[in-house]
């Protein structure tokens, strides 16, 4: 059974694979309008979202599927009266394909371990794989190829997107470059860098962490930011973060020192003023609405894959 749990464990060629599928559904959509005809896809949600609730259900429908979303607020797991592994079981004999958005990445890897049908992680504190398929998609979009570009990543380093940056750019031969402070709290996994430089090593790209901010941003051909605010992140450490993010904030003087065609990108949501100035994210190199859209072209292209996957297995 074909799973999307983590882009570790994808190949380069597999990756590209869902791109181009990705780039087809976008361009034909009607030509997929029937390829999720009586599919059931559940949507797990532990955690809140805009854009993968409603990207994720508008794909299914579009394919002709149906979604459920299930809030866990609203489930027996979350009153402890069920496990993760019961969960898991029951739905697998419904529905046909599990996307999950959870706090614990152990939570969406049993899923999988015990699902008999595909799963997807639609971001867990550790990972989000759907959004860096979608930036991947966006950024080949805008600059025509991957391989050789320079991502510049700013703010919070310990972070679901900043992991499956590091995998997604290593695994398309993309330099990337974290500038994020010091310390633990801050900085990628040790390990997600250990294997972000191994799988680097093999495409030619390169990884660096470093904590000056314009270090990272010079040359690059794209600027990435995120939340310093995530959605696991408890509100009492905001006054602290933001003080200690703000000399990673992306304006216009960081901009200035990447390339003068780079683009800007944040998955969403976003605080202006915080990790990014409103004249960054609403100025003409901002992609942030392209890249939000592709979220709905590539999770379309996920399901069709893992679903043809599972049909084949
Ligand atoms: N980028 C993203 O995943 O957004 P949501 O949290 O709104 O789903
Ligand atoms: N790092 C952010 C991503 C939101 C899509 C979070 O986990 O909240």
């Amino acid at each position: 059974m074909k799973h999307l749990i983590t882009l570790e464990n994808w190949s380069s060629a597999e990756l590209a694979a869902l791109l181009d599928l990705a780039d087809r559904v976008k361009a034909a959509p009607a030509d997929y309008r029937d390829a999720m005809r009586r599919k059931t896809l559940l949507m797990i949600f532990e955690k809140p979202s805009l854009r993968t609730r409603v990207s994720f259900e508008t794909g299914a429908t579009q394919m002709g599927g149906h979604a459920i979303f299930y809030d866990l607020a609203h489930s027996p797991l979350s009153s402890g009266k069920e496990n993760v592994a019961d969960l898991v079981r029951v739905v697998s004999r419904y529905v046909d394909i599990i996307m999950g958005r959870l706090f614990d990445q152990a939570h969406i890897e049993e899923m999988a371990r015990l699902a008999s049908v595909p799963v997807i992680n639609a971001l867990t504190n550790y990972e989000h794989p759907c959004q860096i398929l979608a930036d991947l998609q966006t950024i080949r979009e805008k600059k025509g190829a991957l391989k050789g570009l320079a991502l510049a990543y700013l703010g919070d380093g310990n972070n679901n997107v900043t992991h499956s940056l590091l995998f997604g750019c290593a695994k398309f031969g993309m330099d990337i470059r974290v500038g994020c402070p010091k310390g633990e709290e801050y900085e990628p996994l040790d390990t997600v860098l250990a294997s972000a430089r191994k799988i680097a090593k093999k495409t030619g790209a390169s990884v660096l962490v470093t904590a000056d901010a314009a270090e990272a941003a010079r040359g690059a051909d794209i600027v990435y930011t995120d939340s310093w605010m995530s959605y696991h992140i408890p509100q009492h450490k905001q006054d602290s973060r933001v003080k200690v993010f703000t000399p990673f904030q992306v304006n216009a003087k960081l901009m200035k020192l990447a390339k003068k065609d780079a683009i800007f990108m944040n998955c969403l949501p976003a605080v202006r003023g915080y990790e990014q100035t409103a004249d960054v994210i609403d100025g003409p190199q901002s992609v942030v609405f392209d890249q939000a859209e592709n979220r709905l072209h590539i999770q379309k292209a996920i399901m069709l894959h893992l679903l043809d996957a599972c049909r084949n297995s």
